[in-house]
């Protein structure tokens, strides 16, 4: 696997650990959410519950309060109340002679907890810290919450407490002394308004325990659910995604050496041109010196050979000689290996490629005029642009002499903006044709034939310049001619 690959899979993992956490977190949170949810509302129905429960004890007390208490035929169970001795009337006789005692709201109220309790879910104790009855004597738990009253100022408290091992709702709420009241409590000192007591109501948990138990297993089955749902959606749009990106990069590694086979073909076909180049050059000195040879021989053959002479032939010999090296130097930098990045003017470059070409450029009677205007270095593989800077001039060359033109020449700027620097080749060839102008990048695309080009020429110089060197590449029709601009970052 490429180091692309590596990159684009890391980023799709890390995307990918990011919205699992995401996920997993909200679905968390919801969940989180619901469980409390459920919790408080359990809290709060036990508490109206214990609420009604109270009110319902309260009802009653009160009709039986605002009646004065309620009279009813003693019984082994409903027998008069002792502490009730101190009121007139307590048991009165019917005309017919039954007995009649009162009872009073307390009286009646336990009589009905004790008789009932359980049937509301509910128990309740009517209690208080200064007792009539001794019997309705406060838990500790009552005595600490109605002592809080009396000192806070509070008439209603609550607390979810484990007595053996079970949980418990404890509520508790003040009786106030009323006009009422005073019929019967009036002699232990109390007044309108102060805390008589009050009526404690416990409720077992259990059976809300175990229905909100049973909800949130439900929660946590559809939150399991839902989160395998999410857990897989997520996997599977991985796996797919990561197969595309596969895909992706099988193609992407094709281009790439179908790319790299065709900057190799570039590169011979350049190379190619200059090893004809340089046979061109060499042509004329190689004829010179057959011939100074050829005098040497036709001297020694006609035993005309002095010393002078030859002295004149080797020189003339050895100076042809100086030719064909510094055709080669000129070469050499074509020919040299890649090198590394070298920060260099992009002017330095175009003149060791005029160098290369200019003979040629002079045999067919093309000028070329330079105008440079650039005074910052970057770092390029210089040789990459002088591949394409050939290129260029070669093409102009190649339409200027095709097409006869006098006064045939190129115009070579280099500039620079803020960003960039700016190279432009021009000719005076005529200009492209509008149809093959939209082709000329394009790979295999040549207007000479099979004989003259491969017609990588240019596909490889927009591939250098805009894969290798970050640039642009363009070419359009001027006046006359043809105007190739490549734009290079200056970062
Ligand atoms: C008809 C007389 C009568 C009236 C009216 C009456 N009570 Fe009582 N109350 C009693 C008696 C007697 C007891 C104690 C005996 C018992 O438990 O039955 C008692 C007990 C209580 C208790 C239980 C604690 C203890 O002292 O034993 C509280 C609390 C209480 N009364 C509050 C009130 C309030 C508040 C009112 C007014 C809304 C009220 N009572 C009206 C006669 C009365």
């Amino acid at each position: 696997m490429t180091e692309h690959f590596l990159l684009k899979l890391q980023k799709l993992n890390r995307f990918y650990i990011k919205i699992f956490f995401i996920i997993s977190g909200v679905i968390l949170l919801l969940f989180s959410w619901n469980i409390y949810n459920e919790i408080a509302h359990k809290k709060k129905s036990v508490l109206e519950h214990a609420k009604n429960s109270f009110i319902k004890d309260l009802m009653f007390r009160k009709w039986f309060s605002n009646h004065g208490g309620v009279y009813v035929f003693p019984t082994q169970k409903t027998p008069p109340n002792p502490y009730l001795s101190h009121v007139k009337n307590r048991d009165l006789f019917t005309t017919d002679g039954h007995s009649l005692t009162l009872m009073n709201p307390a009286y009646a109220l336990r009589q009905l907890m004790n008789d009932y309790e359980g049937m509301y879910g509910a128990k309740g104790h009517i209690t208080s810290l200064n007792l009539l009855n001794p019997k309705s004597k406060a838990t500790p738990w009552e005595t600490k919450v109605l002592k809080m009253f009396e000192k806070e100022n509070r008439i209603e408290f609550h607390e979810f407490l484990e007595t053996d091992n079970k949980e418990y709702l404890y509520y508790m709420k003040a009786l106030i002394t009323k006009q009422s009241c005073l019929k019967c409590h009036a002699h232990q000192g109390y007044e309108v308004g102060d805390i008589r007591g009050g009526i404690s109501i416990t409720i077992p948990m259990q059976k809300y325990n175990d229905d909100t138990n049973h909800t949130i297993k439900n929660i946590i089955i559809v939150f399991s659910i839902l989160y395998m749902i999410a857990f897989f959606g997520l996997f599977y749009t991985y796996k797919t995604i990561k197969a595309s990106i596969k895909e992706q990069e099988k193609l992407y590694e094709e281009n790439l050496r179908k790319e790299e086979i065709m900057l190799v073909q570039s590169r011979n076909a350049a190379m190619g041109e200059m090893i004809s180049m340089i046979a061109h050059q060499w042509r004329q000195p190689i004829s010179i010196i057959a011939m100074w040879a050829n005098n040497i021989i036709a001297d020694v053959d006609m035993d005309e050979l002095n010393e002078r002479d030859c002295k004149k032939y080797s020189t003339n010999i050895i100076e042809q000689t100086k030719h064909l090296s510094d055709t080669i130097d000129d070469f050499r930098n074509f020919f040299r290996p890649d090198k590394a990045k070298e920060n260099i003017l992009l002017k330095d470059v175009m003149e060791e490629c005029l160098t290369v070409i200019t003979k040629s450029l002079e045999n067919n009677n093309i000028k070329v005029k330079t105008d440079y205007k650039n005074s910052t270095k970057i770092l390029i593989h210089s040789r990459e642009l002088m591949q394409v800077y050939i290129n260029i001039v070669k093409n102009a060359k190649e339409a200027l002499v095709e097409r006869k033109i006098k006064d045939a020449h190129i115009l070579i700027n280099i500039y620079e903006d803020e960003n960039n620097i700016i190279s432009e080749i021009k000719d005076n060839a005529l200009g492209i044709d509008t149809e093959i102008m939209k082709k000329i990048f394009d790979p295999y695309f040549t207007t000479k034939g099979v004989k003259n080009g491969t017609g990588l020429g240019l596909y490889m110089s927009k591939t250098i310049v805009e894969k290798h060197l970050n640039g642009m590449i363009s070419a359009k029709n001027i006046e006359n001619g043809v105007c190739f601009k490549i734009t290079l970052p200056k970062e």
